[in-house]
């Protein structure tokens, strides 16, 4: 359950059976495990239990644990407790789906699988699925979790839009290889929309399009995989896709996931247009059933564009899914993206992402300090990352960015909790203040100032004063734990003129008093606020250097940056 551990006996004086109970290191472990997910009770209607709890690496806890008065025969399938049913327990390698056993009347039995392959990935729980939610996506409770890496790709539709033929997809795939970017785990080259011939072939299979792929999918997913990399395609859960230039795939889900799993396809991304109006959660899953059918883990990201609110039901259904409406190459669009997805931060985890969308860094849209915004904003939600430019033609400035590996393993970091903004300040949050000359007033001014139901609003008897639930200030903090009891903090200046942001301690959930760290991650320089204790001045210091005075200083209150260009710089420490 991840209870703190309170002994509560007489420890003079204890059993020596107790002192096994109290010091069993490996039960221990399960309850200290860095993902902190708390064990919960996925089986059993009687007096036989199974509660389980995901750990790191993709191990489960599993607890057996009988309540009645007559030993009893309990059984954890597989898809309890989040693991695929082909996984197989490392330590019990004939057991396949569930595992079972005879407990004895009030005790238990405490088994950690750790599925054996490397295709499993992180197991499923969902801590906050009521049993209905659960049957309503039941099809889909075996949905692979293989990918533990948010599918970071590359994708065409960014840059390429329809212009994408097979010449660019393998020298795109050759300059991943050649650029380091693969070795950063980039590993998915992704063909989004416009790839098939206009109409589906007279037995209802989808065709390459000759004139761009001649050689068809298979022969290019075979190229890839020769780099070591992976192939994504894309496809429509409509009557066609967005593009109009090919078709969909609703209606012809299994035809077209038995195809792409016979081409080599390790990634699906499965897009909105043209859908009749039927319900996404109608939709989605079957193409989920239809890609498990095929027995091929394929990575499955959905593209339903946040429209139905996919961060609620499509957990069980894919990997990620669109939070958000198509980004642009622009600074606007790229922040609104990153609003809208934050307010999904909750349903973000290991296994099941929440995407604001692909990468524009290195389109040429936004300025160098922009796209270094866009690419810690992304990364500390957790967002996949999905570079959108030619990788063939990089700048060492945008190479810079995307191949930050600091940055890239806060995005990868095992806990997998989504940033959320913790502090917003700025010039949007003035309050109104009247300001005209009464004597003068127009009949428009009287009537807004005179309205006597908004004036009965403000003198309510209840006297509840209203709070705001979005705030949309210039200056923000945004912050997510990290494993290892570290914390990432992005100050982000949205504002056109240069800042001061301080992010308080308590915002960012460290205690007070408490002396930290903090790396610049753009520009590789670690800092100790020790000088100053009264306005939080950070300097520069060696990593030694801090270690050293880090005994004797007062505690810092806060952490504050240094000016802040405008819509500019960030820092993440
Ligand atoms: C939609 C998607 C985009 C892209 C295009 C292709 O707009 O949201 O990401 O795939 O379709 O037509």
């Amino acid at each position: 359950m991840k209870a703190p551990r309170l002994i509560g006996c007489d420890v003079r004086t204890m059993r020596n059976e107790s002192l096994e109970i109290l010091g069993n290191s490996e039960a221990i472990a399960v309850n200290q495990d860095k993902l902190g997910v708390q064990g919960k009770k996925v089986a059993g209607g009687g007096d036989g239990k199974v509660w389980c709890s995901p750990l790191r690496h993709g191990r489960v806890a599993v607890v057996m644990w009988n309540r009645g008065s007559s030993p009893a025969s309990i059984t954890a399938k597989w898809i309890d407790v989040g693991l695929q049913p082909s996984a197989v327990h490392e330590t019990t390698s004939s057991v396949r789906e569930r595992i079972s056993a005879v407990v004895d009347t009030h005790a238990c039995k405490m088994y950690m699988l750790t599925p054996n392959g490397t295709d499993v990935g992180y197991p499923t729980l969902d801590r906050r699925r009521s049993k209905a939610g659960r049957r309503a996506s039941e099809p889909s409770r075996e949905r692979a979790r293989h990918d533990s890496s948010h599918g970071r790709s590359w994708n065409t539709w960014n840059h390429f839009y329809c212009n994408i033929n097979k010449t660019v997809i393998r020298e795109s795939a050759d300059a991943l290889v050649s650029t380091g970017l693969a070795k950063l785990g980039y590993r998915y080259v992704n063909i989004d929309d416009c790839w098939a011939e206009h109409d589906r072939d007279s037995k209802g299979y989808l065709v390459p399009r000759k004139s761009t792929f001649p050689s068809g999918i298979k022969a290019l997913a075979d190229y890839v995989h020769g780099k070591g990399l992976k192939l994504g395609i894309y496809s429509d859960a409509g009557s066609r896709t967005c593009s109009q230039t090919m078709p969909g795939s609703l209606g012809h889900e299994q035809k077209d996931a038995e195809t792409f799993a016979s081409w080599g396809i390790d990634y699906l991304k499965y897009d909105n247009c043209n859908n009749g109006d039927l319900k996404p959660m109608k939709r989605y899953p079957a193409m989920t059933r239809a890609l498990m059918s095929t027995g091929r883990p394929i990575f499955l990201s959905l593209c339903e564009w946040g429209d139905m609110h996919p961060a609620l039901w499509a957990d069980k259904l894919g990997n990620s899914w669109r939070t958000t409406m198509d980004i642009n190459d622009s600074w606007e669009s790229m922040v609104s993206r990153a609003d809208q997805n934050e307010v999904y931060a909750e349903h973000a985890r290991p296994g099941g992402w929440n995407d604001p969308d692909m990468l524009e860094v290195g389109n040429g849209g936004m300025s160098n300090d922009e796209y270094i915004v866009h690419f810690s904003l992304w990364a500390a939600s957790k967002a996949p990352l999905l570079i959108g430019c030619d990788v063939r033609n990089l700048s060492k400035e945008t190479l810079a960015i995307l191949g930050n590996e600091e940055v890239i393993a806060v995005n990868q970091d095992p806990l997998g909790v989504q940033a959320k903004k913790v502090r917003m300040e700025g010039d949007h949050e003035a309050p109104l203040l009247i300001g005209c000359d009464v004597r003068n007033l127009s009949k428009e001014t009287l009537a807004i100032l005179g309205n006597e139901e908004v004036i009965s609003v403000n003198q309510d008897p209840l006297g509840v004063q209203a709070k705001k639930v979005r705030m949309e200030g210039d200056h923000e903090v945004w912050t997510a734990p990290l494993s290892g009891y570290r914390t990432v903090v992005v100050l982000l200046n949205r504002s056109p003129e240069f800042r001061i942001i301080t992010a308080q301690w308590d915002d960012i959930g460290i205690p007070p008093k408490t002396v930290v760290e903090a790396r610049d991650l753009w520009k590789g320089i670690d800092y100790l606020k020790y000088d100053n204790c009264n306005n939080g001045d950070l300097k520069p210091m060696k990593r030694e250097e801090v270690r050293e005075q880090s005994e004797s200083q007062c505690a810092p209150p806060c952490l504050q940056d240094v000016p802040i260009d405008a819509s500019s710089s960030i820092r993440i420490g």
